[in-house]
């Protein structure tokens, strides 16, 4: 597989490490573009090709993958030349299928997919839509996320909750994380410890949801004794609006994207 990547910002740059880690395909297999090139050096310098010329990276591409920030996707795809046999998966938030297929040619095989950052280390959540693509395209498509992680094809009306749950859920995950990591310190782990101990356990906890698929209630209840420390700890922090206040930031988030 010839995968071309137009956008090598903080998104085409993880996919670009995620592919080189999977071994899904090789290193000079990938191409990845912007204009300015000096970003990509490391990524040059383990064998993935560079270029600022989108026209000349996806000549040879089976696979093109488009990160470009939305306001630049118009003109990137008009002003680049795909041939109707390559596969387009565009990664970039609330432009529509409609309007991809618009701007880059009704003939294109074309795909929404909406990745976390956590492709990086093959562990992104892909979502995936399209509109009846046929079913090779779309095992292609899922295969290569599957590589980096795990995917799940959705209805495309789902994408913009797909971008909050999947996508900024890095951050709000990451935000339990630091405050945890700041309890921790103050009853007495250095930093470094706490951080470690802190990301192993959420790691921890999601393997146990995705390898029981149990409810998360569930997993809660084997941790609880009756008058213990964990249900001192888990009550005093949903008194101070927990789960409500990472309700009302999904929906927050959700509501800026419509
Ligand atoms: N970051 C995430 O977690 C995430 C997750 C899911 C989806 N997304 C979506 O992915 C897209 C990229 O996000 P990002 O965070 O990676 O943004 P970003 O860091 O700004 O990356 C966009 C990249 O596109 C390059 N670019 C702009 N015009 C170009 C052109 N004509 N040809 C080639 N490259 C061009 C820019 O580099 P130059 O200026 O040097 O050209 C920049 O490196 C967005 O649409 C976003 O909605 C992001």
């Amino acid at each position: 597989m010839n995968i071309t990547i137009i956008g090598g910002g903080n998104l085409g740059t993880s996919i670009a490490a995620g592919l080189l880690e999977s071994k899904y395909t090789s290193a000079k297999n990938i191409t990845i573009t912007r204009r300015n090139l000096q970003p990509l050096e490391s990524l040059k310098k383990r064998g993935i090709n560079v270029q600022c010329d989108n026209n000349t990276a996806v000549k040879k591409a089976d696979i093109i993958i488009l990160s470009v920030k939305p306001f630049q996707i118009k003109d990137v795809l008009e002003q680049t030349h795909f041939s109707k046999n390559q596969i387009l998966v565009s990664t970039v938030t609330g432009i529509w299928l409609k309007d991809l297929k618009q701007w880059a040619g009704k003939d294109l095989r074309i795909f929404r997919v909406m990745p976390n950052t956590a492709i990086a280390v093959r562990k992104s959540i892909t979502c995936i839509a399209h509109q009846n693509e046929d079913s090779d395209s779309v095992k292609v498509v899922s295969g290569l996320f599957d590589h980096l992680g795990s995917s799940v094809v959705i209805d495309e009306k789902l994408m913009d909750a797909a971008t909050v749950v999947g996508a900024c859920g890095i951050a709000f995950a990451m935000r339990y994380i630091r405050a945890c990591i700041q309890g921790g310190i103050q009853i007495g782990f250095s930093a470094e410890q706490a951080s470690q101990i802190v990301s192993q356990t959420v790691d921890g906890a999601a393997s146990l949801l995705l390898k029981n698929h149990s409810h998360p209630e569930q997993e809660i209840d084997k941790v609880t004794t009756p008058r213990g420390c964990t249900i001192s700890g888990l009550n005093e922090m949903e008194h101070h609006g927990f789960s409500s206040s990472v309700i009302k930031g999904v929906t927050a988030s959700f509501d800026k994207i419509a």
